[in-house]
């Protein structure tokens, strides 16, 4: 290969070879923090992070996440083909663009949206990303009301339940806004209407709603919630929007749970975020966010960007980002279907159900969900065991390679230690299996030890 154009300009009569392709000696200790002074071949390169990275684990027993590890051998071809596309290059990657825009048009027809072919959404890098955005829509929609009506705009409140996924947390931290947290009470583990609207007051930009709680796999009553809402617009006047953070459970009920009102079909639901790296099947990371209509999300946030010399409109916090995540996205939506979704998530449901039936059976585990909404299961040790606790399985599940998060709940419940597990595309009723086996093995001798091991693994593998 010739040298750089700049050595050439520098001396046209020689030729030199490009760095990456010297074959450079590695028998010299290698700096692991700092740059190191000289190349190396790219086999050695390659060797060596390989090796490292065999300490990560095995992708499929991780019981923990959420997000896919599994896809088809024909999605990494794809994906290959993509990585050195930068999807913000609308107008160079033209495609890739109106590839994510079928996506938007496909989930926005999926959520029932009132005119799918002008509802706006965008990608993102995850859920957290299209949180942000979704609350920052309804910041900023309270926001120009408040000042429309010559109110005060400065102290703007979200209601959600403690329950929420961090991102929310860093919303509010981040978007300087209060947020006002339902805590969990005796087996009430996520939000419910009456509770939501108890915090509600003028200075409240929405309500999110989780479909999917990350703690348990419970679906918020997303509809319930709604009905509160509109008891209290009805008293009040206060008319609040709700975020649905479908980060999971948005690919899963259209397909599992039809009937379920969860989504634009309730006039009050503003946005919806997923993550398209959940159970939409695809490699991390891409998330998605839509806006019921063009009302919902305020012009002012939206940068107008040239595309095929016409206009894009964007809304994002990043800028350069993958374009193989979206590409692989429009695979499974093609792939699939509606009907490929609806096998794919029921066996899914399937194998948590069975998972949950058989833990329960196993003794000491008592259900607290049971994969009949997100297909995940949480567990505890029975009250009244004391030998042994859920960080005590996490840790010896982990001897055999499965990792199962073991955490406390939060406020007002932390006295509840519960194990996860995350059924997924992949974990096969024949690995479901295994585990359980696994399981059932080591259940004597944790029976059998005299008190709990420390709690150092009070994981926070917990996604
Ligand atoms: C309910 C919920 N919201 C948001 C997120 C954040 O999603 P992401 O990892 O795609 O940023 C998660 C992740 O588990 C989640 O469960």
């Amino acid at each position: 290969m010739l040298g750089s154009s700049h050595r050439r300009r520098q001396s046209a009569e020689h030729l030199s070879v490009n760095p990456l392709f010297a074959q450079g000696s590695v028998l010299a200790p290698i700096p692991a923090k700092r740059l190191p002074q000289d190349e190396m071949s790219s086999a050695a390169a390659y060797q060596i992070i390989h090796d490292e990275l065999m300490l990560d684990g095995n992708a499929r027993q991780n019981l923990a996440t959420f997000v896919t590890t599994w896809m088809e051998p024909e999605v990494g071809r794809l994906m290959t083909e993509c990585l050195p596309k930068n999807m913000i290059n609308k107008d160079e990657y033209p495609q890739t663009a109106e590839i994510e825009h079928r996506c938007v048009s496909m989930l926005a027809d999926l959520w029932n949206a009132p005119d799918p072919s002008k509802a706006p959404g965008c990608s993102t890098v995850g859920s957290s990303e299209a949180c942000m955005l979704g609350g920052l829509a309804m910041k900023r929609r309270w926001q120009q009301a408040r000042r429309a009506a010559g109110k005060p705009a400065d102290k703007p409140n979200i209601v959600m339940g403690i329950n929420v996924q961090v991102c929310w947390d860093k919303f509010a931290n981040y978007f300087e806004v209060e947020p006002r947290l339902v805590p969990m009470s005796g087996d009430r583990f996520h939000l419910t209407g009456e509770e939501a609207v108890k915090l509600v007051d003028e200075n409240t930009i929405g309500v999110v709603a989780v479909l999917g709680s990350t703690f348990d796999g419970s679906y918020e009553p997303v509809a319930e919630i709604a009905a509160a809402l509109d008891k209290l617009q009805e008293r009040t006047g206060l008319n609040v929007p709700i975020h649905v953070d479908g980060a999971s459970g948005a690919m899963v009920a259209p397909f599992l749970d039809p009937e379920l009102h969860w989504d634009f079909r309730i006039p009050r639901v503003a946005s919806i975020n997923t993550s398209g790296h959940k159970y939409g099947l695809v490699f991390p990371g891409v998330g998605w966010v839509l806006w019921r209509d063009q009302a919902s999300l305020p012009e002012e946030l939206i940068y107008h960007v040239n595309y095929l010399g016409g206009d894009m409109p964007t809304f994002a916090l990043n800028f350069s980002r993958p374009g193989a995540q979206i590409v692989a996205q429009y695979y499974m939506f093609l792939r699939l279907g509606r009907e490929g979704y609806r096998a794919v998530h029921a066996v899914c449901r399937d194998v948590a159900g069975d998972v949950a039936a058989k833990l329960a059976a196993l003794g000491p585990f008592e259900l607290i969900t049971d994969g009949s909404q997100l297909p995940v299961v949480a567990f505890r040790v029975k009250a009244g065991i004391e030998n042994f606790t859920v960080f005590d399985v996490s840790r010896r599940l982990r001897e055999r390679g499965w990792q199962v998060p073991a955490y406390t709940f939060p406020k007002n419940r932390e006295d509840l230690a519960v194990l996860r597990i995350v059924v997924r595309n992949g974990f096969s009723h024949d690995l479901a299996a295994l585990f359980l086996a696994d399981l059932e093995r080591l259940l004597p001798e944790l029976e059998r030890q005299a008190e709990p091991m420390d709690r150092e693994l009070a994981v926070s593998f917990r996604h």
